[in-house]
């Protein structure tokens, strides 16, 4: 299969501080790769080098498109949806304007997928006039990812999600994400610390230290690594 994202190379900073120093990796069209790796090793700097939010160096290709030289606006518009650590959704807004926020913000468009992310959340249906901010942590992390699907992205990218959240929560939030990537064609570019579940959901991982792919393959292989099982699966 081809990839829809490849990074071949790929160096990131901050000011003078180089902490990518030179990573390849790929996701393939319709399919889903996570990102693992301890806090500080570069997985969010990783996700903000492909959304256009770091200086960067190599090369970064999204569906035949180079994104260096672009903007966080354009590279929005071309298809790739970032859900940021932290969630970013507006507290003060009610659930279905965030939805209709994240329809028109990346393209200046309505897509018309409300009623879509309705039925993969249904909890937000019944909370769509309630402020973000009355939502349990899990309701917005859900409200955090179909925002981002509202404007009907090739790639969602998401920057681990299962942060400060109960396991039964992180399964179902992981669930429809997997869902919406098989019947919606979307491929899933996933940051996690929760290595298990994102190993048995993925098909390809990458493993990162100190700015540095330093495992990669199949998921299903670094779910049986040694190493891995020792520090990132505990078993
Ligand atoms: N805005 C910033 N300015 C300067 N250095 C930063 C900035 N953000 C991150 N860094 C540094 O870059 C390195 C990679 O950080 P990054 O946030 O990408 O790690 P991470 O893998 O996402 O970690 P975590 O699991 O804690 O989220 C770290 O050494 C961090 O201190
Ligand atoms: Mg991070």
């Amino acid at each position: 299969m081809a990839a829809i994202l490849e990074l071949r190379a790929v160096k990131a900073f901050y000011g003078q501080s180089e902490v990518l120093h030179g990573i390849d990796l790929a996701v393939e069209e319709g399919g889903m790769t996570v990102l693992l790796g301890a806090n500080g090793a570069g997985k969010t700097t990783t996700l903000r080098a492909i959304c256009g939010m770091v200086r960067s160096e190599g090369q970064i290709l999204f569906a035949g498109r180079r994104l260096e030289r672009c903007t966080t606006e354009q590279i929005a518009g071309f298809g790739v949806a970032h859900v940021p650590e932290g969630r970013g959704t507006f507290i003060g807004l009610t659930v279905e304007e965030n939805l209709r926020i994240g329809a028109y913000a990346a393209t200046g468009r309505p897509h018309d997928n409300m009623q879509l992310m309705y039925g993969y959340f249904p909890i937000l249906a019944q909370r769509r006039r309630q402020q973000a901010g009355a939502l349990s942590g899990g309701e917005q992390q859900m409200l955090a990812i179909a925002r981002a699907l509202m404007m009907s992205p090739r790639l969602l990218v998401l920057d681990e999600p299962s942060f400060g959240l109960a396991p039964r929560v992180v399964e179902a939030i992981f669930g429809i994400v997997e869902r919406i990537r098989r019947e919606q064609h979307v491929s899933v570019l996933l940051v996690e610390q929760n290595a298990s579940l994102a190993l048995a959901m993925a098909d390809r991982a990458y493993l990162l230290e100190t700015g540095y792919v330093v495992t990669s393959g199949s998921a299903k292989a670094l779910a049986d690594d040694p190493q891995i099982r020792r520090s990132y699966l505990g078993y």
